[in-house]
């Protein structure tokens, strides 16, 4: 009999990565999310231009990852703090209703079994809701462009131009 003990915290036989179809799921999810992105009035003006594709595989490997795949996402870029890597875009509801639709037909092309397909969506709401750091009047392609630009104030600044905390 062995007496070798097993890891203190033994792997998990197979992740939500795994049984939702690995990599070809989230690669297809982002693909077609993005596809809608890139046809969106509201949206596509907010994504780097000359870096979509590189845009689309960050969103691709955070999600990899969270869900149990490899961690290729924070090895690259660290930490996701994904708040604070969404404050320099005026993240609006009407914005957060768009990428959450596009979201939506992405994830229902997948035909997964409902419970997979609950849970993700599930998932990708909460997180759509807690990304909202503007209210809609925020004219979103103006914060947009100064946002790529590195123009300052941004119409997310107070109008004085001095921050107040
Ligand atoms: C609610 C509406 C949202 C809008 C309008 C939005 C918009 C953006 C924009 C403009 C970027 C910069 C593109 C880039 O260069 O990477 C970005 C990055 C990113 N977003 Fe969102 N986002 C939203 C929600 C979400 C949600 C819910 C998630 C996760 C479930 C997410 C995950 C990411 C990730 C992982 C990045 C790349 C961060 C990095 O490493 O730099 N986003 N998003």
């Amino acid at each position: 009999m062995s007496t070798a003990p097993g890891p203190a915290f033994p792997k998990p036989a197979s992740t939500f990565y795994d049984e939702v179809g690995g990599h070809e799921t989230f690669a297809l999810l982002t693909q077609r999310f993005y596809d809608g992105v890139r046809a969106d009035d509201l949206l596509a003006p907010m994504y780097p231009p000359e870096d979509l594709d590189g845009a689309q595989e960050r969103l691709e490997q955070f999600l990899v990852q969270y869900w149990g795949g490899p961690s290729t996402y924070s090895d690259l870029r660290g930490h996701p703090r994904l708040r604070m890597r969404h404050a320099p875009f005026a993240v609006t509801p009407a914005a957060r209703d768009r990428w959450l639709a596009h979201m939506r037909a992405a994830l229902l092309s997948l035909d997964l079994p409902p419970l997979h397909e609950a849970t993700l969506w599930d998932y990708l709401e909460r997180a759509a809701h807690a990304m909202v750091n503007a209210s809609d009047d925020v004219d979103v392609r103006a914060a947009a462009q100064a946002a790529v630009q590195g123009d300052r104030p941004t119409p997310l600044d107070p109008p004085h131009g001095r921050s107040l905390l």
